[in-house]
């Protein structure tokens, strides 16, 4: 067994895994915000996921590299670096909702890019995984 068939599906379940607490922390923001634990569940699911995030795609460097050595060398890798840049903007500009470093003034525009940075996330994650889905082999 090679350790690229050994590496592949360990980056591609993490990545599922990451794509669902995602989403869980999405849904949560924008359903449960009356609930006392929203902020602490939205924040910790999604800086898990984005550890996730960003353990598998140094599994997938490491994958390439050991075999046929080609970085970013399909659509679903190119999409996979766009997707690695909002996974990791999204939870920076997370932080500046509540931080008192950032004006009052700006606070409105900062909630608003991070919300429409973390929907084009979760649709850049999901766009990714079927182009992945697709060089396994599975659909
Ligand atoms: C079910 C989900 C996924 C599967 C089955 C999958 C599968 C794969 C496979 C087989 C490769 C190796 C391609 C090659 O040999 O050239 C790869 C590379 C890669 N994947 Fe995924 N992937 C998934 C999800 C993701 C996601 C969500 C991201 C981004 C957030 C991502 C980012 C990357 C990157 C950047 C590479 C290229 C690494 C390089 O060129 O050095 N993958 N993936
Ligand atoms: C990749 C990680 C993240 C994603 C994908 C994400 C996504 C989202 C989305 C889509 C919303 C809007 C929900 C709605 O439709 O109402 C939201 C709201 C929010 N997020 Fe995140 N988020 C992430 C990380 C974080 C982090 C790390 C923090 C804080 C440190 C944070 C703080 C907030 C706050 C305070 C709101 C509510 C803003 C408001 O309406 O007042 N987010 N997030």
């Amino acid at each position: 067994m090679s350790i690229y068939s050994v590496l592949w599906p360990i980056h591609a379940v993490l990545m599922g895994l990451a794509f669902v607490l995602m989403l869980t922390a999405m849904s949560i923001a924008r359903y449960q915000k009356k609930k006392r634990w929203w902020y602490t569940l939205h924040k910790r699911l999604n800086l898990i996921g984005a550890g996730a995030v960003v353990t598998a795609i140094i599994i997938a460097v490491i994958m390439v590299s050991l075999s046929h050595g080609v970085h970013i060398a399909s659509l679903h890798a190119v999409w996979g670096v766009v997707t690695f840049a909002l996974v990791i903007a999204t939870p920076i500009i997370g932080f500046g909702i509540r931080s008192r470093k950032v004006k009052p003034t700006y606070k409105k525009q900062v909630r608003v890019i991070h919300h429409w940075l973390g929907r084009f996330t979760l649709l850049s994650l999901a766009i990714t995984i079927f182009f992945g889905l697709q060089i396994a082999g599975l659909i």
